[in-house]
């Protein structure tokens, strides 16, 4: 199985999470949740003082890491997400930088948080050792990612309305787990289902946390009333409600170096 090296757009992504920043936390349900579980499977190992929330976005959970006592370094791609946590104060330091590039000492931290942020990146095996980089010897790494089998329904309704690709591809567990192999580590997989009353809200939650498709550029085409009522006869509805599913992969790294 190859490991899918992407090609992504960094500035519209950056552009994307930016725009999103101010109504970001009342729509990111999902986050919140993968986020609490994230914070357990840390909390269940022995951890230090310094934290790294790599793709910190609002903060939301460097805020959590905070209140716990640690000492959290906030770090985010888009400057608007990092302007929006600072304003918060959910951290002891911000850092405008990419997961890919970490502009941290090596050995730096002793947790390193990364939740629904590296799907975003290009190269997950390269992310995952800038991971492990700058996390201390007996440090630990977890992240949580959205695998393939993720908006299978948007995609699927989308697939009988025209030919475009409107759904970021994520990677297959098998090729995440793949990802982890050169170290100590544990991939949970675990299936989270939102529903809407509606598409147009279910658009616009995936709209408001950035995850429009955006690896290779701008969203496709303008999203007009008509073409809207035609997503929503092509969705597959469960009693009159529209779910929408996410595969999402939690992975943890002993840094026994
Ligand atoms: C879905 S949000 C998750 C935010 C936060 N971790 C949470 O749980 O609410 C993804 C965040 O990752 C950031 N991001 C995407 N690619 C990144 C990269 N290469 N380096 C750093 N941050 C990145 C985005 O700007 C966005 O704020």
């Amino acid at each position: 199985m190859d490991l899918v090296v992407k090609s992504v757009d960094k500035q519209a992504i950056a552009g994307a999470f930016g725009r999103a920043a101010s109504r970001y936390d009342t729509v990111a349900k999902l986050q919140q949740q993968t986020g609490e579980y994230l914070m357990k499977l840390a909390q269940a190992e022995n951890i230090g003082m310094r934290v790294l929330d790599a793709g910190c976005g609002t903060g939301f959970f460097s805020a959590r890491w905070k209140q716990q006592g640690k000492q959290v370094i906030a770090l985010d791609l888009a400057s608007g997400m990092l302007s929006h946590a600072k304003g918060q104060q959910v951290a002891d330091y911000y850092l405008q930088g990419d997961i890919e590039h970490l502009g941290l000492a090596d050995n730096s931290v002793d947790l390193c948080f990364s939740n629904l942020a590296v799907q975003w990146c290009n190269d997950l095996p390269h992310a995952l050792r800038e991971f492990y980089r700058i996390t201390r010897p007996g440090g630990l790494i977890v992240f949580s990612t959205l695998a393939q089998g993720s908006l299978n329904e948007l995609e699927a309704a989308w697939e009988r309305v025209d030919d475009h690709r409107h759904i970021n591809q994520f990677l297959p567990l098998g090729t995440i787990t793949q990802a982890c192999q050169s170290y100590r580590h544990k991939v949970i997989s675990r299936k989270y289902y939102q529903h809407y009353p509606q598409l147009l809200p279910l658009l616009n939650s995936l709209k408001g946390i950035g995850a429009t498709h955006l690896h290779h550029g701008r969203q496709r085409g303008l999203m007009t009333r008509k073409r809207l009522n035609t997503l929503a006869e092509a969705y597959p509805q469960n009693n009159g409600n529209y779910p929408l599913s996410y595969q999402i992969a939690f992975g943890v790294i002993y840094c026994d170096k």
